[in-house]
């Protein structure tokens, strides 16, 4: 078994070969542009590391991992759009730096590349990783769609919010982990174990997220700080918050939702200090980290073989960008 810094290495040195054509310039220098940005491949590493629980790692699990990264890069060109983010992994947009209409081209054809990448699987198994990856794909897209329906909405409950993460999100996670262990010759009991491990991470990531887009370190992060604020988003802080606040904090947080300029920002945030919702936002997230390693133990896998992926857990919970 591998650490993720290896596989990620390993990773990296293959997905570099990703190549686009020359012409249209203007699209594939936005695809170079976003690609080379770097992240931190934590899907792709995922597909690998969950292969070799099972196996050595099979060559198809490579055309796997590229997929899936190519596919998270498409969601979050597309994602800067619709939350009108000027900036990503410490970087400006694809939209800011090109234009909208080439950086949703730039998405188009990421998401053409993944599929030529699952077109490349060697084995039978190609047809169970292409449902796969389809209805993760949908599920993303309606996800998308709640979170952005969601910042019309002046109230959003709990379960509401959980369902839609789950989709944008978590799910991408989950199948990722799922098609490494599905190559890996994984049983069927084994694949949704780990299937299910990832759901309550990607849970769990999630919630980070929303922590980080308004209480994160500004130096660190890579994103706008107070992006989902400005944006309206229905985050766990802001669900948190319009419980847990006092009625007069309720009726302020409510005013501040109406309002659309930049300096409701650090008021909505200095109101999530005042109901300690940071500190509930790490409850909920290590939570779904606990109910995530309860899955993983469930894997009929000697649980020496799964520390690597425990490691994975922890950083993904520990990650400030
Ligand atoms: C960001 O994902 C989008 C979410 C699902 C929250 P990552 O935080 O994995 O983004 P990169 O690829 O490392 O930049
Ligand atoms: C993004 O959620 C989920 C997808 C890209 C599918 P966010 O909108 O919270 O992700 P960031 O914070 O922009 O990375
Ligand atoms: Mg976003
Ligand atoms: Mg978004
Ligand atoms: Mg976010």
């Amino acid at each position: 078994m591998q650490h993720f810094s290896t596989l990620n290495k390993i990773f990296e040195e293959q997905f570099i070969k990703t190549t686009f054509p020359a012409h249209p310039k203007n699209l594939y220098d936005a695809c170079n542009y976003f690609l080379k940005l770097g992240g931190k491949r934590i899907r792709p590493v995922c597909v690998l590391m969950s292969n070799e629980l099972f196996d050595n790692i099979d060559p198809d699990a490579f055309e796997v991992a590229n997929a899936v990264e190519l596919f998270h890069n498409f969601t979050l060109i597309h994602d800067d759009i619709m939350d009108k983010a000027p900036l990503r992994r410490g970087r400006e947009t694809v939209h800011i730096k090109y234009n909208e209409a080439t950086a949703l081209l730039a998405g188009d054809v990421m998401i053409v590349k993944a599929y030529d990448c699952i077109n490349k699987i060697k084995t039978a198994r190609l047809k169970k990783i292409l449902a796969l990856f389809n209805k993760t794909a949908r599920e993303v897209c309606e996800g998308q769609q709640l979170d952005m329906d969601f910042e019309k909405m002046e109230e959003v409950n709990f379960d509401n919010y959980l369902h839609m993460i789950t989709l944008k999100t978590s799910v991408l996670l989950a199948a990722s982990l799922q098609m490494g262990a599905v190559l890996g010759g994984a049983g069927l009991g084994n694949q949704q174990h780990i299937f299910e491990f990832g759901k309550k991470l990607g849970i769990a990531f999630q919630v980070q997220d929303d922590y980080l887009d308004a209480l994160g370190d500004p130096e660190k992060f890579g994103k706008k700080l107070g992006g989902d604020i400005l944006a309206n988003k229905k985050t766990f802080l802001l669900i948190h918050a319009m419980e847990a606040l006092s009625p007069a904090g309720q009726i302020e947080l409510k005013k501040l939702l109406k309002h659309n300029d930049a300096s409701k920002v650090e008021k909505v945030i200095a109101l999530y200090h005042e109901c300690k919702a940071g500190e509930w936002a790490t409850a909920l997230k290590e939570k779904y980290f606990n109910e995530a390693l309860e899955h993983l133990e469930d894997i009929a896998v000697t649980s020496s073989r799964k520390k690597d992926l425990e490691a994975l857990a922890l950083f993904l919970m520990q990650r400030e960008s």
